[in-house]
């Protein structure tokens, strides 16, 4: 940013108060100082109050955290070495030295300055006296780019140690402490800094905060005309910029907030201390993953500091109207208006907008997100930033060089904003170009031979000719008279599209006050439904009688109810569907993406579920981010867009261009990239190989290997169908077992060969593993459920070794 102090909404996250407080910590670096009054304020509460001028010096303070960094990787290696030995282990025999010591005689010098020790310098720990040397032997051959990784990791420690310094409230102290320690840790074993444990994995909740904001401005102001719309925008924009940018207060300090219940306050405690770990601390010490708060946490965080931070917004917003272009002002004069928007919103328990099923149509976010690109990014509205960089953002402007950018920045997207790898303008053109031609294509609006049924029972949806309702029985509370009415209609719909089932058994069922019934209305008349019960301390549902009338029947009615059914069941929290179908039934269920595999334990619904005899058991999987109701249009969409996509693709690798004519002029040969065309089909150099994408095995780090097997071994023991394998078969379950099964292996007898270090390379684990799935094919029929879980288990364990690079193809 050029001219002066920003004006800007973003409250400060760091406020840099102390950040002239020169050498605090006496035996540290100098230039460790910056970050502890980077990071100091998050101990002192909100600092929406803090003057604009101090934007300037938090500004300053990651600036200097990042020259310091920038000055400690342009060294001379020798003295990067000599840094990185201050937090690595001793390599001499016995030695448990975790850190070369400076020598007494040279304790004022700093090695980030002119200090350069010898390699036979003895390190001052009494315990090691140890040259140099050894707590570097194993560093020399790593490449430039891990040592800077590694430097860079040693100075975000050593910032977190000056923060824990300074803290006051404990537990924001305690959080420095845990990172500060993670770190360490990483640095010694090397590894890659990764936050495990009880917090959970961003994201934190859907939907996030940004979609919910997003989506409340299509549902609020979609009525406005562009210019009013954009401005709306812009303002939803800046408050997602500011929440970005705040700093939570901590949890002691909201403890005399009377308005937060106990509950309240223990979730404010959690998420406070997941705001620290994942969004606010890696602002500053970049070796950890850092995510946006907006992206990460949805309605339960807004709550509870939306009041306080919604004043705070607004007292901004006066104090700064003089100070932003007169066409930004609107941005400033809406902000009450959209403030008291959302937190009606977030107030009422049935908003759409925090309904993760909610959608805006797709042309409103490829509009959002068209503007998102026109118009200055999030981060940098401000008066002088919208003046003057329009492309800014919050990494670049602390100057952070672009490898480590281009590793950290992917912070997590909303769902919305997920872009693949074409450029926006692209994919944009094409979707353009498939809404025109279906507006164009008058032969298609007339005879609509290429609209799957599903769109036209959506149609009907919408224009309210049929709807959908969940209905059912109840002791306790009055049923009223139009769903006792639809109930008796629907168990007449069943007794006849179902004839083999007894009238008697339906009526019991339908009317079952553990039962539900999604019903299909049409004029008032019940034309179709599913007969279901939940169970949800099981994690699924069971699916009693499922038909739509006769007349009714292919017109897509079955799939719709089918999908409002998912969403119903996602919506609470369950993941699968299970049913017995009759051999009829069983084209229909395997339509609607239900399969005889079944990947649920039978233990999960065994004594749950009725079981018929001569019928086959279903199961479907839910996924909880689609929208079953959506999908087949979103899928139809996509494809239609990659058709689009393909057939630019294709102008373009069609296209004949000028032969080459400097050979005849007597060149003997020119780069290959250099032959027009040949980039614009999609022609890359050749390049290495990169790491990542070669199986592990050879990157003859055994650590790394162990850790990954830890892993893939982790996910499969906690896969639903691993339980017939977790443990050894004994002779006492199954006499005969030993006689057939000669080399037996389990996911114990694994994990306790990996501890042992067995696993030297990814073909031993792999033949264990197979070991464990032949064995049990071996000695099962295919027909068994301990045989489809190995299958199933084994497509698992083969995705897992996939996503770590550990399989070949
Ligand atoms: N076997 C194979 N496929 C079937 C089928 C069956 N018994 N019944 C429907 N399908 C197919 C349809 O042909 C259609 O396929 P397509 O899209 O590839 O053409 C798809 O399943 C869904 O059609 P849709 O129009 O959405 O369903 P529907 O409104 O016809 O309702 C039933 C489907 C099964 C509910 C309805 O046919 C019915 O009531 N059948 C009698 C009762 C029954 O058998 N219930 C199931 C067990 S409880």
């Amino acid at each position: 940013m050029s001219g002066g102090p920003a004006i800007t909404l973003k409250s400060q996250p760091i406020d840099g108060s102390n950040s002239n407080s020169g050498n605090a910590a006496g035996q540290q670096q100098q230039s460790g100082n910056n970050a502890a009054a980077a990071s100091s304020s998050s101990s002192q509460g909100s600092a929406g109050n803090v003057p604009p001028a101090q934007e300037g010096t938090r500004q300053n303070s990651l600036q200097r955290i990042q020259q310091r960094k920038q000055k400690v990787f342009n060294l001379p290696e020798a003295q990067k070495l000599a840094k990185l030995s201050m937090y690595s282990a001793c390599q001499a025999e016995g030695c448990r030295c975790t850190g070369w010591k400076t020598p007494q005689e040279n304790r004022h010098r700093d090695v980030e300055s002119s200090y350069c020790p010898e390699l036979s310098e003895e390190c001052r720990n009494a315990s090691c006296r140890h040259p140099l040397r050894s707590h570097i032997s194993h560093l020399t051959e790593i490449s430039r780019t891990s040592m800077d990784d590694l430097l860079g990791a040693i100075i975000d420690m050593e910032n977190l140690f000056m923060s824990m310094q300074r803290v006051e409230d404990e537990d924001t102290k305690k959080v420095y402490l845990y990172l500060f320690r993670l770190l360490r840790q990483c640095v010694l074993t090397r590894q890659q800094a990764v936050i495990r444990g009880p917090l959970g994995d961003p994201p934190f909740e859907s939907p996030c905060i940004t979609k919910a904001v997003l989506s409340l401005v299509f549902y609020k102001y979609n009525h406005l005309n562009p210019t009013e719309l954009q401005t709306m925008t812009e303002v939803a924009k800046t408050f997602l910029n500011f929440l970005n940018h705040y700093n939570f207060e901590s949890p002691s300090v909201r403890r005399s907030d009377a308005t937060l219940t106990h509950e309240d306050a223990s979730t404010y405690k959690i998420n406070y201390t997941r705001w620290l770990v994942f969004c606010h601390v890696p602002a500053f010490c970049n070796s950890l993953r850092q995510f946006e708060t907006s992206l990460v946490f949805g309605r339960t965080l807004l709550r509870t500091v939306f009041q306080y931070m919604s004043q705070q917004l607004k007292k901004k917003c006066i104090s700064e109207r003089d100070r932003f272009p007169e066409d930004k002002r609107s941005i400033i004069t809406q902000m009450p208006k959209f403030l008291e928007a959302l937190r009606a919103e977030l107030l009422k328990d049935d908003s759409p907008i925090w309904d993760s099923s909610y959608r805006p149509p797709n042309s409103f976010v490829m509009q959002q997100r068209k503007r998102h690109q026109e118009v200055a990014p999030p981060a940098t509205i401000s008066a002088a930033a919208a003046a003057s960089a329009p492309s800014s953002s919050k990494r670049s402007s602390v100057g952070e060089p672009v490898h480590k950018r281009a590793k950290k920045e992917p912070v997590e997207r909303a769902p919305s904003e997920n872009l693949d790898d074409l450029p926006t303008d692209v994919v944009l053109r094409a979707m353009k170009s498939v809404s025109e031609s279906k507006t164009t294509n008058k032969a298609e609006i007339l005879f609509p031979v290429n609209v799957s049924r599903d769109e036209n029972v959506k149609a009907e949806e919408q224009k309210r000719a049929i709807e959908f309702h969940v209905v059912g029985n109840s002791l306790t509370k009055p049923v009223d008279k139009q769903t006792i009415l639809w109930l008796l209609g629907l168990q007449l719909v069943f007794a006849h599209q179902l004839p083999e089932m007894p009238r008697e058994y339906i009526s019991q069922l339908v009317f079952d006050t553990k039962h539900k019934t999604l019903a299909l209305i049409k004029e008032n008349q019940p034309i179709g439904g599913i007969c279901f019960r939940p169970f949800p301390t099981q994690g699924f549902t069971e699916i009693v009688f499922c038909a739509v009338t006769m007349a009714e029947q292919v017109k897509g009615y079955g799939t719709h109810l089918m999908n409002h059914l998912k969403d119903y069941s996602i919506q609470r929290g369950i993941k699968h569907l299970l049913t017995f179908a009759d051999c009829d039934a069983i084209g229909y269920f395997k339509k609607q993406g239900f399969s005889k595999d079944i990947k649920l334990a039978r233990p999960v619904y065994a004594g749950y579920i009725k079981e018929y005899d001569s019928a086959t058991l279903m199961h479907c999987e839910l996924h909880p981010s689609i929208v079953n109701t959506q999908f087949i249009a979103v899928i139809r969409n996509q494809s239609e867009i990659l058709k689009e996509l393909i057939a630019q693709r294709h102008n373009e690798v069609q296209k004949v261009r000028p032969g080459l004519t400097c050979f005849k002029e007597g060149l003997p040969s020119i780069p290959v990239e250099s032959i027009p065309g040949l980039r614009e089909i999609g022609w890359k150099p050749q390049m290495r190989p990169v790491r990542a994408s070669r199986p592990l095995e050879e990157s003859t780090d055994p650590e790394k290997l162990a850790n990954s097997f830890q892993s893939v071994l982790q996910s499969v023991r906690q896969h639903a169908t691993a339980w017939p394998f977790l443990r050894p078969v004994t002779a006492a379950e199954v006499p005969d077992y030993y006689d057939h099964i000669k080399y037996p292996m389990d996911l114990k007898t694994m994990g306790e060969r990996l501890k042992k270090g067995y696993y030297q390379t990814r073909r031993l684990f792999m033949a264990d593993m197979a070991r464990i799935f032949s064995n049990c094919r071996f000695y099962n029929s295919p027909d068994t459920e301990y045989y489809r879980c190995a299958n199933s288990l084994e497509r698992y364990f083969q995705t897992k070794m996939r996503e770590l690079g550990l399989w070949d193809k």
